[in-house]
């Protein structure tokens, strides 16, 4: 029987700078490098908690609240919230600082959902998790329900793709 683990087990804190080559035309953070940033943190948050292998099944939305300039660093921490039998629900905040004047903004939530799998690629058990903190409840307390959204939302996904055709004319 595997283990049950805390959430701050597999908390990950990433902090970088946002240099010219990092932002858009508008001299901003570019959402695919944020949205590269969200997903690498929770792989990493992912692994710890299962110390398996790990791909991404879905990423929740992700809104981009405040924009992050060029100059400023840019916080994200990352921590299992809740697991199936082979899932984990991990939510990601993103921070961004101002390092000049010391103000910090929360520029984006997302929770991604990874999935740990075996040598043969099969999905494979993870440990449970255990809530601490007051958020950590919460978000645990709501983990189920958006579990059951996502799997109604595959099967439309699924229903969607069917009616695609791949051949080329
Ligand atoms: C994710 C993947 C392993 C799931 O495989 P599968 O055959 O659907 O496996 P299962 O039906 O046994 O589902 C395994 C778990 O994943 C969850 N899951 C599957 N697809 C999901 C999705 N789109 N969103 C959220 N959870 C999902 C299931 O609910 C199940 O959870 P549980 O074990 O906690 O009950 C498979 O779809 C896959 O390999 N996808 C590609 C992943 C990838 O390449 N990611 C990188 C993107 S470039």
């Amino acid at each position: 029987m595997e283990q049950s683990k805390f959430c701050k087990e597999s908390l990950v804190i990433k902090t970088s700078i946002v240099f010219p080559t990092d932002t858009n035309t508008y001299g901003t953070l570019f959402g695919g490098k944020l949205m590269a940033y969200i997903d690498d943190t929770a792989a990493i948050a992912a692994m710890r908690h299962a110390r398996k292998n790990i791909v991404t099944a879905s990423t929740d939305s992700v809104d981009f609240l405040h924009p992050i300039h060029e100059g400023n660093s840019v916080c994200l921490e990352a921590f299992v919230t809740y697991t199936g039998y082979s899932s984990m629900e991990v939510f990601v905040k993103v921070m961004a600082e101002d390092l000049l004047t010391g103000e910090v903004n929360l520029c984006a939530l997302s929770f991604l959902t990874m999935v740990a799998i075996d040598e043969q690629g099969k999905s494979t058990k993870v440990p449970a998790v255990i809530p601490e903190t007051e958020e950590e409840k919460q978000l645990y307390e709501s983990g189920k329900k958006r579990a059951e959204m996502r799997k109604q939302r595959k099967k439309e996904t699924e229903e969607l793709a069917s009616k695609y055709k791949l051949d080329k004319k």
